[in-house]
């Protein structure tokens, strides 16, 4: 949660899952030394201790204005009397019908009759109400150290996990001083590590060395400088970045105005990067998720994007006992291996290595931009490393191309994270020409996303206009179940 307050201050709230104490990065593998998908993807080992329940309470208690039970009410009131599924909502459903038959406690809630729950149908979670409405009473330590935190770790021990009652005990939020950037005269105020607002910062770095603006809006031109940032940038993300509690992140070196320019030194004109001479890797392809960005301003004054996630649709695909909510996989953001990819498609270094309560690296990146001091966009994003360069993006077509923020937020988007080694384009992201062009300088490109279910990043921003003294806000349309609302 990246918190810009009334008065100026910014705060960096973590919340993070945690390693169990107990895992360790072989246990995922398999008799040939390969991640096992099921056990990084599919099973209780890939659950870290939740950080959402403890990260909005705190949120709460130091700078809310409404009790726990007010703010919970309206989620307690859906669980319980149930809400009409949207195609959307539905189709996602439909999509796990098979690990949803597996276990009684996903089979009551998700199915009928052994099918799928329809558009139209009525989703009623029962038991998730009644955690719900505990935690609304009793607070985070429900969770943490009462009957939520026993079903989990019971759960997890039937399940050949590593849960441990004293894991979930010491969970605890991390509050930090937000990372800075500049780009183009606007103050970038970011999600320090473990996310990635490191990354961000760097491709903004790097381009800022080009008049994009100029260079025209997905010209190939624009394309190559972008796609090169993003490659090194990644590069860099997957090699040297870890949680801070673990690993010494190199964020004045990357971000400095000098590596920037030797990075502008390295890319070629008219002529694609190759991934196998940069990085500490030279191999590799990619392949899906749950992720929740929101952004708000108050009347106040006060700016706060948050992005939480379970990792992949529906996590781990558990639900423990009566707890009635979904575990996260997010263990798989670790570098089990670091060789081969995770489930989108990153291959991560030593930095990122499972260790006894770490926090595994995350392509999150709630991001505010300041103008004079002053606010002006608010943005964040899902969809795993997509999140980075749907931000950069967005930045661009609002800074860069003067884009209208619902627009900005909608145009089709490109995507290189250093391996694979190819841009990732939406439908429509280029012309035949721009297309062309990029073949020529020997870049492959592949319409359709990194990911195998061909999911893009989803953003959500608000941006101030000083026209109209207005704020306008935007839900990308990749995610028709979100809304803007002025309230
Ligand atoms: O923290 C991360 O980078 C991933 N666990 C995010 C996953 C994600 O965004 C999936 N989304 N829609």
């Amino acid at each position: 949660m990246l918190v810009h307050l009334a008065s100026g201050r910014t705060v960096a709230i973590n919340f993070r899952e945690t390693a169990p104490a107990a895992l360790k990065a072989r246990m995922f593998l398999d008799k040939n030394g390969r991640v096992d998908t099921q056990k990084a993807l599919h099973s209780y080992l890939s659950l870290g201790v939740p950080g959402t329940v403890m990260g909005l309470n705190m949120a709460l208690k130091k700078y809310g204005t409404m009790t726990l039970l007010k703010v919970m009410a309206p989620a307690i009131h859906l669980a319980k009397t149930g809400f009409v599924l949207s195609p959307f909502g539905a189709r996602l459903i439909q999509r796990h019908v098979k690990y949803f038959r597996t276990q009684q406690n996903t089979d009551s809630v998700y199915l009928k009759h052994g099918q799928g729950l329809h558009a139209g149908d009525r989703l009623v979670q029962k038991n998730l109400a009644t955690t719900l409405a505990d935690i609304a009473k009793h607070g985070s330590n429900v969770f943490y150290h009462g009957w939520i935190a026993h079903a989990l770790v019971k759960a997890s021990q039937k399940h050949q996990g590593v849960l441990t009652l004293k894991d979930m005990a010491r969970y605890h939020v991390l509050f930090s001083t937000p990372m800075q950037c500049q780009y183009r005269g606007y103050r970038v105020v970011t999600f320090p590590p473990p996310s990635s607002g490191v990354t961000v910062c760097e491709i903004l770095n790097i381009v800022s060395g080009y008049d994009l603006h100029q260079m025209g809006f997905h010209s190939a031109a624009t394309v190559h400088v972008n796609a090169e940032a993003m490659r090194y940038a990644f590069a860099d993300r997957n090699q040297f970045l870890g949680d801070p509690r673990f690993v010494n992140n190199p964020i004045a070196r990357l971000l400095s105005a000098q590596y920037a320019a030797s990075i502008r030194q390295k890319i070629m004109p008219n002529q694609a990067g190759d991934s196998r001479q940069i990085g500490f890797i030279k191999n590799q392809t990619g392949e899906k998720m749950q992720t929740t960005n929101y952004s708000v301003v108050d009347k106040k004054g006060n700016w706060v994007d948050v992005t939480y996630t379970l990792n992949g649709f529906f996590g781990n695909k558990k639900i423990a006992g009566k707890t009635g909510f979904f575990l996260n996989n997010e263990m798989d953001d670790f570098a089990l291996d670091t060789q081969h990819p995770n489930l989108f498609g990153l291959v991560q270094g030593k930095a990122n290595a499972i260790a006894p309560n770490k926090r595994p690296l995350s392509s999150m990146s709630p991001t505010l931009l300041l103008q004079d001091g002053k606010p002006f966009l608010l943005l964040g994003a899902a969809g795993g490393s997509t999140i980075i360069t749907t931000i950069v993006q967005t930045i661009e077509n609002v800074v860069d191309f003067k884009m209208q923020l619902n627009a900005a937020v909608n145009q089709p988007r490109y995507h290189m994270q250093w391996l694979p080694d190819k841009i990732f384009m939406e439908p429509f992201a280029f012309s035949q020409d721009t297309q062309n062009a990029l073949k020529a300088m020997d870049y492959r490109l592949q319409t359709g996303s990194v990911f195998k279910t061909q999911r893009w990043g989803q953003a959500t921003a608000i941006v101030f206009d000083q026209k109209r003294e207005a704020f306008l806000g935007a839900n990308d349309n990749r995610r028709p179940n979100g809304l803007a609302k002025g309230a």
